[in-house]
Order: structure tokens, then sequence, then C-alpha cells
């Protein structure tokens, strides 16, 4: 057990990529707060970590909106007293070009998706600083590395991501608060299901995004995975950094 005596929130832990790390976390020692918008998803999340003999308790909380970090960070110190990981994870994903997107799509996304890091991170900074350290994990995507077509304001916030996690790597290695990322490559997940859904050729994209990555599709367990390793002592020298997952799209291009 890697996380044994930890405590861990992750937001967006009702599904997704969030949920495979909430129940990763749980299954290797840590107790973990799953926080997110769907109170139903939450408690679902809790009640597959509970089954599988794990620890976790459900908050409510929409990240983009300040009351609501301010109430899971003081309701999630209240329950565990000592919080040793926070996971930036929660995220939305608007489709379209400069061209297509509204600017009220732009603000939300940006809110969403990047402002919503450093509310959270904002709000959990005393107290990491306060109990002597702390560590602070962002999901940013392979499209905050490399520009991709149609997804404007979503690689904007994601190359944000990036961005904040060294900023704030550099501003808190001094109080021992190590800040990284990870950058998936695509991995089924309801966000993925949306975007797909919303295509005129899923069939095509599909094909496309498989020859894409060279190792073939991930799992949401890869990107869990990659949380786990930053999560841990073992990681104890590494801050700053933009780990890609992502069966090697960022390496180059692919062959035919
Ligand atoms: N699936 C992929 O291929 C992929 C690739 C790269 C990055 N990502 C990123 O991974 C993260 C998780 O996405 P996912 O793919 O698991 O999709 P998902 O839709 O399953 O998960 C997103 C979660 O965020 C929550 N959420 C959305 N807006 C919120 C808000 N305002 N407040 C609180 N919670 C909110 C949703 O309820 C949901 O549980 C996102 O940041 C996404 O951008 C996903």
């Amino acid at each position: 057990m890697r996380l044994q005596g930890k405590s861990a929130i992750v937001t967006g832990a009702g599904s997704g990529i969030g949920k495979a790390t909430a129940q990763r976390f749980a299954a290797e020692g840590a107790m973990v707060i799953c926080a997110g918008l769907s109170k139903a998803d939450n408690q679902a999340t809790v009640a597959e970590i509970q089954a599988a003999g794990g620890r976790a308790e459900a908050i409510e909380a929409d990240i983009s909106r300040d009351e609501d970090v301010a109430n899971l960070v003081t309701r999630a110190i209240a329950a565990v007293e000592r919080v040793d990981i926070l996971i930036n994870n929660a995220g939305q994903a608007v489709i379209g070009t400069v061209e297509e997107v509204s600017s009220e799509d732009w603000d939300r996304q940006l809110d969403v998706n990047l402002k919503s890091i450093y509310r959270t991170s904002k709000a959990i900074w005393p107290h990491f600083k306060a109990q002597g350290g702390g560590i602070i994990l962002n999901t940013a995507s392979i499209a905050g590395l490399i520009g991709t077509p149609g997804q404007v304001s979503y690689g904007v916030s994601k190359a944000g991501a990036v961005m904040i996690t060294k900023c704030m790597a550099l501003d808190g290695a001094k109080d021992n608060i190590r800040v990284n990322c990870v950058c998936p490559g695509w991995v089924p997940t309801p966000m993925v299901d949306y975007h797909m859904s919303q295509l005129d050729d899923p069939g095509a994209f599909q094909a496309r995004i498989e020859r894409l990555h060279p190792l073939g599709l991930g799992e949401t367990q890869h990107i869990a995975a990659g949380f786990l390793f930053l999560a841990s002592d073992e990681a104890r020298w590494i801050t700053g950094i933009a780990l890609p997952i992502d069966g090697g799209l960022t390496c180059g291009l692919v062959a035919d």
C-alpha cells in the first residue's frame, strides 16, 4: 500500500479519470474525498470504494464557485484533519474553432479547467504550509502540449494548467509543496463519449484517434497510475513536471 495513512481530495471523482484515481488511491490505503458536481456520482464512487474495503467521503462542489471550493476544503480538513494530496481533475471540454466558440463558452472553459486550479490550490495552500507540505496534482492534457484542431479554448485551458503547475511548483518548493500535472492522451470516459456524440462520423474519428496513439488507446487506470506515482514518496524529488501519459502520441509524427 503506497498511500497508507494519506488523504486526498479528488475533484471530478464521480466519473472517468477522477473515479479511477479515487478508486486506485483508496486501494493503496488513502482516505479519499470524492468531490464534484454530481452528488449522486460522488456517492456512487464512495459506495464502490467502501464496498471494496476502502475509505472515502463524498462532498458536492462546483469548482467554478469560490464558496463551494472554500466549503470543500473546510469540510475535507474537518473530516480528515490533514489533507496530503489535492488532485485537480474535474474539467469539461468545449469543442470548436476560434470562429465557433462563443465568448461565454470561452470564459466558462477557462474558468472550469484553469481558474478552478488556482481556486482550489489557493484554498488548500495555507493548510499545506501550516502542516509542512503537501502535493497538488493537476489533470492537464496532450492538448496543453501540442495544438489540436477544433479545441481552441480547451487547448488553451490545458496549456494554462501546465504553466500554473510549473509556477506553483517554483513558489511551493520552499514550503515542501510539490506540484505536478499529467497530460493524458485519449481515454474512454463520459467526456469522450459526449465529444464523439457531437461528430458527424464518430467511426472515422475513432479510427484516427487509434492511429495517433502508437501504443493504442489507453484506459483511465493508466492515468490513475501516473497520479499514484506522482503522489507517492518515490516522486519526492519531482516537482513542476507535465507527464504525458499518452501511449506515445506526443513523441512525434506517426508512420502510415
Ligand atoms: N478522457 C480523455 O481522453 C482526457 C484526455 C485529456 C485530459 N482529460 C481531462 O481529464 C479530466 C477528467 O475528464 P474525464 O475524461 O474523466 O471526463 P468526465 O466527464 O468523466 O469527468 C469530468 C468530471 O468533472 C466533473 N465536473 C465538470 N465540471 C465541474 C465543475 N464545475 N465542478 C465540479 N466538477 C465538475 C464532472 O461532473 C465529471 O465528474 C478533465 O480535466 C479532462 O479535461 C481527459
